[in-house]
């Protein structure tokens, strides 16, 4: 089970660490693997470049570091939090709730599909937290398995 105050609260934390002098988004993810018995958590914020289209989301920077690490599967929940930093750095969640994007879903898909979970998405504003499943965002979505 996995707590999900918890890692809404890893994803905003996160985001204080976002690189986003340009959009001045900050967006936080939190992934959650399971590894046998115990979960584990990923955290990660966006990364902006001067060339602005090559912008780097948050989920893709979370998903990247831990397949950097070997890990290939389990991931079990994703939160995502954004909005303008606060005095803190995090992001001051007072907008609309903040869904992966296109890109994202993609890239989340992957670990997703090759480790046979369909993690469960919270999107974090300032009134909800919309739940979905990847599979809900990204339905038939293409992965591995169709170059298997
Ligand atoms: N961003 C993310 O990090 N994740 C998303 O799912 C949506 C957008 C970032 C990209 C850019 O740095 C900023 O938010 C504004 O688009």
């Amino acid at each position: 089970m996995i707590d999900k105050d918890a890692l809404i609260a890893a994803a905003r934390a996160a985001s204080a660490t976002a690189y986003a002098p340009y959009s001045r988004f900050h967006v936080g993810a939190a992934l959650a693997f399971e590894d046998g018995a115990t979960v584990n958590i990923v955290t990660a914020a966006n990364v902006e470049n001067a060339s602005y289209g090559l912008a780097l989301c948050a989920e893709t920077v979370a998903v990247s570091q831990v397949m950097a690490q070997g890990v290939r599967g389990g991931l079990l929940a994703v939160a995502v939090v954004g909005g303008p930093p606060g005095p803190d750095g995090a992001a001051q969640i007072g907008g609309a709730p903040v869904t992966p994007c296109g890109r994202c879903r993609q890239v989340l898909n992957e670990i997703a599909q090759l480790g046979g979970t369909d993690p469960v998405v919270w999107s974090v504003g300032g009134d909800e937290v919309i739940e979905m499943r990847l599979s809900a965002l990204l339905p038939h979505a293409f992965g591995p398995a169709n170059l298997g």
